[in-house]
């Protein structure tokens, strides 16, 4: 057997069938890539007709057939957070994501296999500032966000007491030029009006979205991943530094400062939450599993973004 074979062997996995949903996002379109092409059968879960089964989540329905012989379901789906928070807004953002949890594990618990949950949590857990940078022993801060991640976690409580393998990824911004907050951020840093944020010393913590599929894809095929584990490259860094990177990655000037009070007007409480927030996030579950990320250094992960 030749040497790259054998490689190829050590790296394969006993092929799983996995329920995702959210697949149609953002994250959830790559990592249905990833699965497929590591073996996996994929199947979706979707409010639309787009997906191989349907749910709606409002009338506590779901598809009795979505979770026949699942391994694992990956839940990733919830109304994005990146709007204004109005209360409808707010509402629609929290429910969205307990609602839908609460279906699921009903669901999963009245299967005789129980697959394994693996679910979509993000930083904000930790809250809006944090002075020193937390790991997954820290406990929960303030905020809106902080609220609706604990609900959301919470919501899965019941699957851990009945020794269901669960796993919270607590995400930190994922690096794409599709969507999310990097896609948003460089219309003005192409033309070269870009800058910091408020004064910039706000620790951004961060993860390229291939590094992102690969910690979800680990979580399925690795039985000793389990609880909250952050979802984050190894080095945080400030605003003002994550800006003269990107800069420096897009060949442009990056002298034009958006002042924190600007950013409140604009975006309200969600830009407190999300851009002026400080969070210096370590990723010590992953680190102590031995997960190797492709992106630790933000440079890097930018060019293969920008690329
Ligand atoms: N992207 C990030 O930077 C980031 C950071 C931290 C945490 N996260 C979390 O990771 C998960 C995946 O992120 P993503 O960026 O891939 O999200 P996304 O692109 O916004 O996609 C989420 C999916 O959720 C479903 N959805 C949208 N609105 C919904 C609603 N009101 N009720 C129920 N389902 C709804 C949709 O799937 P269907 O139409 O097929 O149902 C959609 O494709 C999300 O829960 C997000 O909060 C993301």
């Amino acid at each position: 057997m030749l040497l790259s074979e054998l490689a190829m062997k050590a790296n394969m996995t006993t092929p799983k069938t996995i329920l995702i949903t959210g697949a149609s996002g953002l994250v959830g379109e790559s990592l249905c890539a990833a699965l497929v092409a590591r073996g996996h059968s994929v199947r979706t879960l979707s409010r639309s007709d787009q997906g191989d089964h349907q749910w709606d989540v409002a009338a506590g329905q779901l598809d009795s057939r979505a979770l026949d012989g699942v391994d694992a379901v990956i839940h990733l789906s919830g109304e994005s957070v990146a709007q204004r928070w109005t209360d409808a807004a707010k509402a629609r953002i929290l429910d969205s994501r307990v609602d839908s949890t609460r279906l699921l594990v009903d669901s999963i618990l009245a299967q005789e296999k129980r697959p394994a949950y693996i679910a979509a949590s993000g930083i904000s857990y930790y809250g809006i500032d944090c002075e020193h940078p937390v790991d997954e022993s820290s406990g929960s801060g303030k905020g809106f966000l902080a609220g609706v991640t604990c609900q959301w976690e919470g919501a899965a409580q019941s699957l851990t007491e009945a020794s269901v393998r669960t796993v919270f990824l607590r995400t930190g911004i994922v690096l794409s030029a599709k969507g999310g907050a990097l896609a948003k951020m460089l219309p003005p840093f192409k033309l070269g009006v870009g800058g910091r944020i408020g004064d910039g010393q706000q620790k951004m913590s961060w993860i390229s979205l291939p590094d992102l599929v690969s910690v979800y894809v680990f979580a399925v095929e690795n039985v000793s991943v389990q609880g909250a584990v952050n979802a984050v490259a190894p080095e945080p860094v400030t605003n003002s530094m994550f800006t003269k990177i990107l800069g420096r990655v897009l060949g442009r000037p990056t002298v034009f400062p958006l002042p924190a009070s600007l950013v409140k007007m604009i975006f309200g409480e969600m830009g407190k939450e999300t851009v002026l927030s400080n969070l210096g996030v370590l990723p010590k579950s992953l680190i102590d599993l031995g997960f190797e990320w492709q992106h630790a250094e933000l440079e890097t992960a930018l060019k293969q973004t920008l690329s």
